[in-house]
């Protein structure tokens, strides 16, 4: 039996397609393998939304070599940084056979057989930017999450970002299919169902069936059972009463709801092409937390985009210090090829960044143990995601909102819902107590 090994680098968007590309390589008679060493086949799912993405993929790429080597293992690269490569990658590289964007992995069988063949050197299928990817009955690693994309690509252009260049134009998934991969999985047993895109609120504006976010939440609602439903991410610009109001009477959808706010000064958000004001964001933020009581909001933030002044960063701190994330993740600026921000004038100094990435992070700290503390002698439900992987005597779970709680319990609980009374709360976890 031959095995194959998949690395995954990036987003959720790329640990489904991991998935779907398990099950292909299953299909095809391979048995999968997390060691890399024994493997005949690796695919490394790259990402490239970030600096350090590719500085990751070349350390592995070296590493394969070896086994490449040895074995004769053939290695495919897939994913955003793979696309946005192309043949140039394979040739830097000419121990990788295949270069494919997400949207071709349906395309991996005869992939690898042409490359098995020994007639072609590499296998390079970069185009069909705008293809929906193939449905494929995923499995995933949890056995409690499942998750399932509702659009791919991205009609935003912020400036600083790749992604829609690298995952083409926004398409959304038709609405049936969405809905029967929901039923499947809750009857599969999953308990957490994920909804992806890169901006799911505007799902739909390209059917022409008049179905939108709201509704597809509703109908998904509708579906029996005990879930819970996730989704990322939202964009602020476009995130309506009618998706608040949705979440608001339907107790099924999480109460954690991420509102990426990238910055919080006006004049930068402009500049990002991000569509808000520092002062819409807040009144969102605020309106969200009035409606749906018990929200807890997360973010992601870039400190250091160009022209960003002391004045600028201010506005973002001042941002956190109002609307108080549960989590957020920050990043420093880093210029992607190809997309506006990187050959805007006004690029600000690494050390300027690092300074101000520490000093976001400080303060977001400082919020996070009191967003946590507010969580003391409450009776939360949990999704008991098994033992805990710190300490093997104890269970570790989530609430609605996402903050991981710490109790003891049965093995045989992972997967359920748990009522736990919070006795003890740290910054990053919560300890309790299982109650009736
Ligand atoms: N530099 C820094 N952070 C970035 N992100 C996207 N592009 C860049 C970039 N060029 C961040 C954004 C986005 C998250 C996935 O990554 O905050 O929401
Ligand atoms: Fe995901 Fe963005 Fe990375 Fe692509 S570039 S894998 S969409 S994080």
């Amino acid at each position: 039996m031959k095995n194959a090994a998949i690395v995954t680098y990036g987003c959720q968007m790329n640990v489904n397609e991991s998935a779907k590309i398990k099950k292909i390589l299953q299909n095809m008679g391979y048995n999968i393998t997390e060691d890399v060493s024994e493997a005949d086949a690796v695919f490394l799912n790259t990402c490239t939304v970030r600096e350090g993405a590719a500085t990751q993929i070349y350390g592995k790429l070296g590493e394969l070599k070896v086994v490449r080597e040895k074995r004769g293992t053939i290695i495919g690269v897939t994913g955003c940084f793979a696309q946005e490569q192309g043949e140039e990658l394979a040739k830097k590289f000419p121990i990788i056979d295949i270069v494919m964007g997400n949207q071709n992995i349906g395309k991996i069988p005869v992939a690898l057989e042409k490359i098995e063949s020994g007639d072609f050197k590499h296998v390079i299928y970069t185009g069909e930017e705008d293809e929906l990817p193939p449905r494929l009955d995923t499995e995933f690693d949890s056995k409690k999450t499942a998750s399932i994309p509702i659009t791919y690509g991205c009609n935003n252009f912020c400036t600083y970002c790749i992604v829609p260049y690298v995952r083409g134009r926004e398409r959304s998934v038709p609405m049936d299919q969405i809905l029967d991969e929901v039923k499947e999985f809750v009857q599969k047993g999953y308990k957490e169902i994920v909804l992806l895109g890169q901006n799911v609120n505007s799902y739909g504006n390209d059917l022409e069936t008049g179905e939108n976010f709201a509704t597809l939440l509703e109908e998904i609602c509708k579906i029996e059972g005990e879930y819970l439903v996730r989704f990322v991410s939202p964009h602020p610009k476009d995130f309506g009463d009618d998706v608040i109001d949705v979440i608001a009477k339907n107790e099924k959808i999480a109460r954690s709801l991420h509102l990426p706010l990238q910055s919080g000064s006006s004049k930068v958000l402009k500049l990002m092409n991000r569509k808000y004001t520092k002062e819409q964001y807040i009144e969102l933020a605020e309106k969200i937390k009035s409606r749906i009581p018990g929200v807890a909001l997360t973010a992601d933030i870039i400190v250091g985009f160009p022209h960003e002044t002391e004045e600028d960063f201010q506005d973002t701190l001042d941002v956190v210090s109002k609307v108080k994330f549960d989590t957020a993740f920050m990043f420093m600026y880093s210029p992607r090829k190809g997309t506006a921000a990187a050959t805007m004038d006004g690029q600000i100094d690494q050390e300027i960044k690092k300074e101000r990435l520490k000093r976001l992070i400080d303060l977001q700290n400082e919020n996070a143990k009191e967003t946590s503390s507010a969580y003391k002698d409450k009776v939360e439900r949990v999704l008991v995601d098994g033992l805990s992987k710190k300490n093997k005597e104890v269970l570790s779970g989530r609430t609605s909102t996402n903050k991981v709680v710490i109790f003891k319990g049965d093995k045989e609980l992972e997967g359920t819902f748990v009522n736990v009374k919070i006795n003890e709360c740290k910054t990053w976890s919560l300890y309790g107590e299982i109650v009736e």
